[in-house]
């Protein structure tokens, strides 16, 4: 094997193969972290309408117009656009043998992601780091402040993270679903957020919002900025929303 056959991602992918033979490594057992977390210390609580700012829209129009947009306009964001984004991401939509499942899929409904949000400009909301409480469908407010540079130079300089009206920062925790994948789930993790930041595209093109994935940053900054371990909790994903030109 040369070098770049054995690199890190190469040999992650060999170790955690299923194969008919061995379902990969057993030896390292995980302990189940809580389903959901929540902030009950937190200095400010926003709860939503999961209802809010669904307007009807064409599912096929949304596919065909949907492009990362990276220009925004100044207009702030509403709480009703912000609470029809989280619920396309994150809403609970529907129960079933205990699972309360949401609108994005996730490996063995585990739902490993949780939703951050760095608030810039939304209509009567204090500008900060919240996150998305998702059985309350609330926010809560993790940092106040402003944080459009910190962010845009954790994402590498790249402006627009500044410059729109808010920006989803999506993390994974690991233990809600390496008890059960071990290795295996680092992968899921990534699907997950994947899904979830497809929702959030198709959602706000049907709001003609603008919205622009980010998969560049300084991991340490951006979980520094959620204020998260990163021994529990990793950065995965960005994307900015922004109203549009
Ligand atoms: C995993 C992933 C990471 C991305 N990271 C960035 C990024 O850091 N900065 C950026 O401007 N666009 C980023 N993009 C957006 C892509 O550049 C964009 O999806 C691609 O050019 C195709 O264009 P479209 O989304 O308009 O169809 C990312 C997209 C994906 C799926």
């Amino acid at each position: 094997m040369n070098s770049e056959e054995t690199g890190i991602g190469r040999r992650y992918l060999e170790e955690t193969r299923y194969r008919r033979r061995s379902m990969g490594e057993r030896s390292l057992a995980y302990p189940r972290a809580p389903l959901y977390k929540e902030y009950p210390e937190a200095a400010q609580r926003l709860s939503l309408a999961p209802e809010a700012g669904r307007l009807p829209a064409d599912l096929w129009q949304a596919v065909a117009a949907r492009r990362s947009q990276r220009n925004y306009v100044d207009r702030p964001l509403t709480p009703a656009e912000l609470a029809a984004l989280l619920w396309a991401t994150q809403g609970m939509t529907g129960c079933m043998g205990g699972y309360h499942f949401r609108a994005a899929p996730s490996a063995g409904a585990l739902y490993p992601v949780e939703t951050y949000l760095a608030v810039h400009r939304v209509e009567g909301v204090t500008p900060g780091i919240w996150h998305f409480q998702v059985v309350d469908f609330a926010l809560e407010l993790v940092a106040a402040g402003d944080f459009r540079q910190d962010l845009a130079a954790a994402g590498l300089s790249q402006s627009f993270l500044g410059e729109a009206g808010a920006v989803f920062i999506w993390t994974g925790v690991l233990n809600r679903a390496r008890w059960k994948y071990r290795e295996r789930a680092v992968r899921y993790l990534f699907l997950d957020a994947g899904h979830i930041c497809q929702n959030l595209m198709l959602a706000a093109t049907a709001l003609n919002l603008g919205v622009c994935p980010v998969g560049a940053f300084f991991d340490d900054e951006v979980e520094r900025l959620v204020g998260v371990d990163q021994q529990d909790e990793v950065a995965l994903y960005l994307a900015s929303v922004g109203a549009r030109i």
